[in-house]
This record gives structure tokens, sequence and C-alpha cells, in this order.
């Protein structure tokens, strides 16, 4: 992974491929390294940035409060380090938190939007509640407890064992207090129901057909109010469909933005591009 330091701290990078930059935000409590499968596969075709948020992965902290906005703006200022203007951006549930809050702050930076197994609207608060109890397990247990509770959530109850590892151990490679931050500003978000009808660069719902935390009728929903936007449902998987449904992931995405690229080369890609 590349290092830079960004905001003040020193966050953790994958920059890899060529052509129309795709922003992999990842969700939580995760890091970069569940976007395995997409730098792989992506990455033959796209130039694939895939960071480790802040307090996550092999990034650091640091001592300012955090908050999604927060998040963005290490993502505009980590992009202008690498001088890109605008990218398709990608979020997986938190990491599509985040992009509501990148879209509120850096609109002209979003060529085109996946939101993925995420929703628009707060917590409520029961779940904020829920989130600060999380917060303090985190906290004082660290981040095996949080992977206790995590892991059958995030995984269709089909999942493969080995898949099932894989996710405990990126939750537990991560710093328990980057853990409790990322609950905090996640209760504390505000909603972004009104922010859907306003998005006017192309954008992609994706959802698992069992995804529990963030269900298909949230995608629904986001999906009527987006006036330029498709849905696709993913069969067999829940939460994390780009881990348990790699390929079929990675074939929508491309499908998506194929068109920009012949756009971007001069073909025309018609239509939203
Ligand atoms: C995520 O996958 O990022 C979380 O499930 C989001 C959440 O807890 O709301």
């Amino acid at each position: 992974m590349k290092r830079t330091t960004v905001n003040g701290v020193q966050l953790s990078y994958h920059d890899q491929g060529t052509g129309l930059p795709l922003l992999l935000v990842h969700a939580f409590p995760l890091n970069s390294a569940m976007w395995r499968p997409q730098l792989e596969a992506l990455s033959a075709r796209y130039r694939v940035i895939v960071p480790d948020l802040r307090g996550f992965g092999a990034s650091e902290l640091g001592r300012d409060a955090i908050s999604l906005d927060l998040y963005a703006s290490d993502l505009a200022t980590l992009l202008d380090q690498l001088g890109v203007e605008r990218v398709a951006f990608c979020g997986l549930s938190m990491g599509g938190y985040i992009a509501f809050a990148f879209l509120r702050r850096y609109r002209e930076r979003i060529r085109a939007l996946i939101l993925a197994d995420t929703r628009a609207q707060p917590d409520t608060e029961e779940g904020r509640q829920n989130r600060e109890q999380m917060a303090r397990a985190a906290e004082e247990q660290g981040p095996g407890a949080i992977a206790d509770q995590m892991v059958p959530r995030l995984l269709s109850p089909n999942a493969p064992e080995a898949l099932r590892a894989e996710v405990r151990q990126i939750i537990e490679a991560n710093d328990r207090r980057g853990i409790a931050a990322a609950l905090r500003a996640m209760a504390a978000r505000p909603d972004a129901t009104p922010l859907l009808a306003t998005i006017d660069v192309p954008t992609l719902v994706i959802v698992g057909t069992e995804d529990v935390p963030t269900p298909p009728d949230d995608a629904q929903r986001m999906r009527g109010a987006i006036p330029n936007s498709r849905l696709i449902e993913i069969p067999g998987a829940g939460h994390l469909t780009n881990l348990e449904q790699p390929a079929v992931f990675n074939a929508a995405v491309d499908e998506f933005l194929s068109p920009a690229i012949a756009y971007g080369q001069g073909g025309g890609g018609g239509g939203p591009w």
C-alpha cells in the first residue's frame, strides 16, 4: 500500500490501474481489504483508488473529532494529492453515508455514483443508543467483540466459512478507537433523503437481496428518489455484496461505467453520460 499525509494524518491507500478513476470507500467496521476482488479485477480497466479511512487498516486516527465530513475531506484531499479531479465514487454502507457527505461538499468532483448496500435515512434514537453501546464495547473489549456482533449481520446465512473468516480477520485488524469513532460519526450523520432528488450524476444503486442492515426496501427508495438512477439487486448476497458475489458486483459496476469510458474516448456514451 502507498502512504501519504492528508489533513495531518498518515493515510494508506491503493492506487492501481489507469483510466477512469474509481474511488472505493469501505464499510464499517472494515477497511480497504474488503475491496480485494474489485481491486484485482477492475484495475484492468479503471484507475482504482482504495483508501483505508482514518482510524481503519493502516491509516492513523489522528486527534481531530471524527465526522463523516472529515472522512469526506480526507478523500477530497487525497484525490488532490493524486491529481485526480473527478471520480466515479463507489461507497458501500458507511462508504455510502460518506458519499452523501462528499456530495454535499464536493459535488462537482463526482462523475458517477455507486451506492451499494446503504441508505439515505439517519439513525433512529434507538439506533444511536445501540451505536454508543457498541462504541463502548469496542473501546473496552476490542475489535474481536465487534466482529462477534457484526459478522453474522454482514453476510448471508449461506456465505462460505472461509469468507466469514476473512471478514473477521479484516475487522480484527482495525484499531478499537477508530471503530468507536466511526460509530459515533455515523450516529451523528444527518438525513440524506432531501439530497436524493438533487443528485444529477448517473447513479447505480446495488443491494444484496439478503441484506439485513440495509435491506432492498432502502435501495428501492433511493432508486425511486434519485432521478437518473438504476437498481441492481444481487441474489445470494447479504450486506457485503462485493465480497459475496464479486463477479456479479464487478460486472454491474463495469457495465454501468463503460459508457463513461466510451464517452471519454469520444465514443459517444449517450444517455446521461
Ligand atoms: C456498514 O456496513 O458500513 C454498517 O453496517 C453501516 C451501519 O452500521 O449503519
